[in-house]
């Protein structure tokens, strides 16, 4: 499990940080790898209007950090998006940003592409103001909404506090902290009761990448899915990703992950399938260990990559079942 923070705030150590912060360590607490990202610091150019998006699924700008955040949306199993209230609305770059992820609405409303991870990912808003304004969060609530949707994430609510000026005034309230640490805990808690899969292959580029996107589409409610390989390759196999957008699945801003990056999460896993890598698994599985024999597509046509997506699928709903061969 991934949860993702984007600290809309320049102000290190400042009301919005200590709260994300109490938030993330309540989502680290029930084994969750968290990630904190200053959005305020990073390079995103406005989005441009332009539609491009809107036809290819993707931003025409590709020399700015968006690339990366896509990346980071798309892992998330949870997003806290953290933002302190300026003029009514969230700070410029974290505007930016969610401007910028018109990409993955053109990709979900145009072009009919299903993130895997949409069904499950929570997102969450925690905002701090320095005003008593009745409808100081208002606008925020509305961008968050839209926003989330937008990166395929169910709104799960949000903690606004007013009356925080001061860096460090959050402290000082009675509840603030301890609130936002519940809140990481509960969005967490609820996913982490979920079964473990780990799918591995060489690559991490088109077997196990499609396994772990399938078990995600079809059973991510019951499963915790991920995917790695003992040779990860610079990038997706692009028939991979076309063969599962035929099936109306979307593999865009995934990558090829290692062994070494597995997240641990503090108890092992229930299933582990094997599917030629080299290597087993660096951590020991509590569950069963599967091989899967299916040929490596790698270098092969895409007649070929669509064979292996339809076995892997078909496995996949055998596991979700719970009647896949046993070793
Ligand atoms: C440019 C700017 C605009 C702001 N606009 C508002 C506002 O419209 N309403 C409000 O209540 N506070 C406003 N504030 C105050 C901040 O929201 C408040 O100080 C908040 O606690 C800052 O959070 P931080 O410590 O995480 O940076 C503004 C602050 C700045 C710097």
């Amino acid at each position: 499990m991934f949860i993702l923070g984007l600290m809309g705030s320049p102000r290190e150590k400042g009301n919005t940080d200590l709260l994300l912060s109490a938030f993330l360590e309540g989502a680290q607490g029930k084994g969750a790898e968290v990630m904190k990202v200053d959005v305020a610091f990073k390079h995103i150019a406005p989005c441009q209007g332009c539609r491009f998006c809107e036809q290819q699924g993707f931003c025409r700008l590709q020399d700015d950090d968006m690339g990366e955040m896509n990346y980071l949306l798309r892992r998330a199993d949870v997003v806290a998006l953290a933002t302190p209230i300026f003029f009514y609305a969230p700070p410029a770059q974290i505007k930016a940003l969610i401007d910028r992820s018109q990409a993955l609405w053109a990709r979900r409303y145009i072009l009919k592409l299903a993130d895997p991870k949409a069904p499950f990912r929570r997102g969450f808003l925690l905002a701090v103001g320095a005003t008593k304004g009745k409808e100081l969060f208002t606008g925020t609530n509305l961008i968050a909404k839209y926003f989330f949707d937008a990166i395929g994430a169910r709104y799960e609510g949000f903690l606004g506090f007013r009356q925080m000026e001061a860096p460090g005034a959050i402290a000082r309230h009675p509840t603030a902290l301890a609130d936002a640490r519940k809140k990481g805990e509960e969005l967490t808690g609820g996913l982490s009761r979920r079964r473990r899969a780990l799918f591995l292959c060489r690559e991490n580029a088109c077997r196990s990448q499609m396994a772990e996107a399938f078990l995600q589409y079809h059973g991510g409610e019951q499963f915790d899915a991920q995917s790695a390989g003992d040779q990860p390759a610079p990038e997706v196999n692009p028939l991979a990703i076309e063969a599962m957008a035929e099936q109306g699945i979307d593999l865009a801003f995934r990558r090829p992950r290692g062994m070494d990056e597995i997240e641990d999460q503090g108890r092992p896993f229930d299933i582990v399938v094997q599917m030629g890598c080299e290597q087993s698994c660096p951590l020991t599985p509590s569950g069963r260990v599967e091989d899967w024999e299916l040929e490596d597509p790698a270098g092969r046509p895409l007649e070929f990559m669509r064979t292996i997506r339809d076995a892997i699928e078909k496995r996949v709903k055998l596991l979700i079942k719970g009647d896949g061969p046993r070793r």
